[in-house]
């Protein structure tokens, strides 16, 4: 593959171009000769006295429809080797994956429709098919000027900062950070401190979060298919923990222990992960800010299930199918034991976390009730650690090892059997729900 040289623009307007192609970054590239655009208007290759390149639709209809005969007489005239592309509102969205993979190619053709578009057969003379977004226009030459202007400024050399289009929104699959030039103050806005500090490391990673954030906010669809870094993940639990605080403590992670719980004998045993449990709490925990949900097991192989269940909704084909599952499912994390799951927490947010353990029976142990622990996480600095159990609840060790332990979820009759997602569930928003302010 060579690198873009050659375009051919296949147009019934080609003085449309004219501006276009003289002006700017694009206008110097044709001067320096490092680009040739070649338009060509295919009513040219049209018969008869009219050169007509357009008829009325078979089985009816209204307006007309671009006749196979002059665009494909116009498409045989290119050289070997061009890649032949169809502007059309039906094609797949122009991205800027695909203006690299353009860029890459030696030659190519945009082909611009009119009226009500091509005769279907055009179709089978193409190599593909491209829309600029879900809209229609009159005609495909500003789609092709658009293509040739993310092209173009791809082309080595062609703009002089070769760093910044690797930089730009699109390109490491978020939307770029937010940028800022003199003044250093405008009507009262500052420049971020970090941006006039000199240090950049801390530069580098203050615009790594704002991107993450921004993407985050405005387009999470991209933010599920993107293929997180360790320190990703970590920007978007800090930022995480950021919208977590106007609620109370730094930072709430969830973990859901299945070793060393009780069996219905009253042993200890490990418990089995199940891909309800990963989802169901992974939901629940986005929706209530957790910064992170830990499934905690001794067994690797049933760490491993959980990682592979994650990754299947985070990436390959179906990663980012279902965003809004994605962004639970990126909470998840996987520990041996629940100790590593403190340590992280201390790790990452710089305190040991106030461990708050669940159970629907206590064993005669004290409990701290609903609305006190709502009261106390409300003025709690430290980071916050709910821990559940599976089986039949937390071994006495775990509870033991736990700062407090909850009242028990009740309802008005004697049947005490919730499932833990649901018991996380209320338990969530109990504590942290927006009803119960
Ligand atoms: C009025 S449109 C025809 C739309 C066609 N009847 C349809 O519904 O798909 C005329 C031409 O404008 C161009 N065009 C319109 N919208 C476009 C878009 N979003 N992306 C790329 N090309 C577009 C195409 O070349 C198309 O053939």
């Amino acid at each position: 593959m060579g690198v873009l040289a050659e375009i051919h623009v296949l147009t019934l307007f080609p003085d449309l171009f004219d501006g276009f192609l003289r002006e700017s970054i694009l206008g110097k590239a044709l001067a320096d000769g490092r680009l040739a655009v070649r338009l060509l208007d295919f009513r040219d290759f049209a018969e008869g006295k009219h050169r007509s390149v357009d008829d009325v639709p078979y089985g009816g209809g209204s307006g007309m429809v671009l006749m196979p005969g002059p665009l494909v007489a116009a498409l045989e005239t290119l050289p070997p080797g061009t890649r032949k592309i169809l502007l059309t509102p039906q094609g797949r969205p122009f991205d800027q994956a695909a203006a690299a993979r353009l860029a890459g190619e030696p030659r190519i053709a945009l082909c611009c429709g009119r009226y009500e578009g091509f005769d279907e057969r055009i179709r089978k003379h193409v190599d593909e098919e491209l829309s600029l977004g879900d809209f229609v226009m009159q005609g495909g030459e500003v789609a092709a000027m658009a293509v040739i202007e993310a092209v173009v400024r791809l082309l080595p050399g062609v703009l002089h900062n070769a760093d910044s289009p690797a930089e730009e929104s699109f390109a490491q699959g978020l939307l770029e950070y937010p940028q800022y030039t003199r003044p250093r103050e405008f009507r009262g806005r500052e420049v971020p401190e970090v941006l006039v500090s000199g240090h950049h490391e801390q530069i580098r990673r203050w615009r790594r979060r704002e991107a993450l954030r921004r993407t985050r906010d405005r387009r999470p669809d991209l933010l599920a298919r993107l293929a997180a870094t360790a320190e990703d993940r970590e920007l978007l639990a800090e930022l995480d923990r950021e919208a977590a605080a106007g609620r109370g403590p730094g930072r709430v992670d969830v973990a859901l222990v299945h070793h060393p719980v009780r069996a219905r004998t009253g042993e200890t045993i490990a418990t089995s992960v199940t891909n309800l449990d990963i989802h169901d709490i992974a939901r629940a925990s986005r929706t209530y800010g957790v910064a992170a949900y830990h499934l905690v097991t001794p067994i690797a192989l049933q760490r491993e299930l959980v990682e592979t269940v994650a990754a299947h909704w985070l990436e390959g084909e179906s990663g980012g199918r279902v965003p809004q599952r994605a962004d639970a499912l990126r909470l998840v994390r996987t520990a041996a034991a629940l100790g590593d799951v403190v340590e992280t927490i201390r790790r990452e947010a710089g305190a040991a976390p106030l461990c708050v353990a669940t159970s629907a029976d206590p064993r005669g142990r004290p409990t701290v009730g609903w609305a006190k622990l709502r009261g106390r996480l409300a003025a709690e600095t430290r980071p916050v650690l709910l821990v559940f159990g599976t089986g039949w609840g937390l071994a006495d060790e775990a509870l033991d090892a736990a700062d407090l332990l909850l009242e028990p979820i009740a309802g008005p009759t004697d049947y005490n059997h919730l499932s833990v997602r649901v018991a996380a569930g209320v338990t969530l928003d109990r504590l942290f729900g927006r009803a119960g302010r």
